[in-house]
């Protein structure tokens, strides 16, 4: 009996440890804020959420440093400061680059390692001395095989950085992420699993800009921006989990990201407002782009009819000639089931200035529970 205590003392310490590692990963209930974008950082409702992405840092196109401009200066570098008013908790991040900035720009970044290293430095940096938790990487999108392994590299030196930073200081590791195609196949070309399973913390997944009214996506017919599941085609939100996770990317690494905006069509005929319904390109806007908070006050002002397609897990309104597709509670609620049922870490919404009154983050954090 005697012989066999150190083991049993061995395998409890080794469980204990487990146990507390996991408990320290937060459930992720997140999303992004950015400047002008509907709601100002002290307006945040940040008892909603265990992290804000605060977006976006610049990537220098001639130093490859990483920069905050300088009209941002002032809401960056109190960020942190001021969503933990509300809520002492919760954890910011820093992202860097966006939708908005030039793919170009990362991938000569990335490509030497003189200039990752003007990348990770400085972003190290600039995280610490603005009070950041972390750093998230907007890279949309590396588009050639070498990119694709370049960004492999950037990430595992990128990783190696934070843990001799973290080794220094004393203080805890920056948390790092990235947001990245919804599916981990980007058009036959494969993101570097091994290196994101081992050098993130977090993938924000973006499941959604299916469909939209522009010429590039779906102008002649209607369809559902951030479909969970789609039975016309591969394109949907689980399609793109599934992937991840077949490619290896543990679930507790996946994050689920949707929209709180949707798009607007101009339907071909008023009398035909389903799903995959023949239009004619935007409405409402210049790229047919609107806030749920736009979308509800639109329904109010125009007794819009409003559907929920649960078999899709979609959104929808239409009054006249006017067809919208969004996400609104029912589908976020689901959303948020499906990605606590899959076992991923958390979900993530673009973004909170978008939301109206806070509804759909509520919805969201209930759906998730404690
Ligand atoms: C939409 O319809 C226009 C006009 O018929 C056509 O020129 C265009 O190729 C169509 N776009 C797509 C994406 O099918
Ligand atoms: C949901 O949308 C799909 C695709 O348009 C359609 O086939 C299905 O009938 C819809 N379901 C309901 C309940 O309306």
């Amino acid at each position: 009996m005697a012989s066999k205590t150190p083991a049993y003392v061995f395998s409890t310490l080794v469980f204990l440890l487990q146990l507390h590692f996991s408990a320290g990963q937060t459930v992720v209930k997140a999303a992004y804020w950015f400047p002008d974008s509907g709601v100002t950082v002290a307006g945040i409702d940040s008892t909603l959420f265990t992290y804000l992405f605060c977006a976006f840092a610049d990537l220098n196109p001639s130093t490859y440093q990483v920069t905050i401009s300088s009209s941002n200066l002032a809401d960056f570098s109190t960020f942190t400061q001021t969503v933990q008013q509300k809520n002492p908790s919760v954890k910011t991040l820093l992202s860097i680059g966006g939708g908005n900035s030039k793919a170009s720009i990362f991938a000569s970044m990335a490509s030497q390692a003189s200039t990752r290293k003007s990348f990770i430095d400085s972003s190290i940096n600039l995280a610490r001395s603005n009070n950041f938790y972390g750093l998230d990487l907007d890279w949309e999108y590396p588009s050639t095989a070498t990119e694709f392994a370049n960004l492999g590299t950037l990430l595992n030196e990128w990783r190696a950085a934070v843990a001799s930073e973290s080794e220094s200081s004393g203080n805890a590791p920056l948390l790092l992420t990235a947001a990245f195609f919804y599916s981990s196949d980007y058009y036959s070309l494969d993101y570097p699993i091994q290196a994101i399973s081992n050098s993130l913390d977090w993938v924000n997944v973006m499941a959604y800009d299916f469909y939209s009214p522009n010429s590039y996506s779906s102008p002649n017919l209607t369809g559902p921006p951030a479909a969970l599941y789609n039975p016309t085609s591969q394109v949907s939100g689980d399609t793109g989990i599934t992937a991840w996770i077949q490619a290896g990317v543990p679930a507790t690494k996946l994050v689920l990201g949707f929209p709180f905006y949707g798009y607007a069509w101009l339907l071909a005929n008023a009398d035909n407002h389903g799903i995959f319904a023949p239009a004619n390109g935007v409405a409402i806007s210049s790229d047919g782009s609107i806030t749920y908070s736009q979308i509800k006050d639109f329904i109010a002002q125009n007794g819009a009819t409003a559907v929920f397609n649960s078999t899709i897990v979609t959104d929808y309104c239409y009054a006249g000639t006017t067809w919208i597709g969004y996400d609104d509670t029912q589908s976020i609620s689901t959303k948020v089931t499906y990605a606590k049922g899959k076992g991923l870490l958390g979900y993530f919404a673009w973004h909170v200035g978008a939301d109206k009154a806070f509804a759909l983050s509520q919805t969201a954090s209930q759906a998730w529970g404690a």
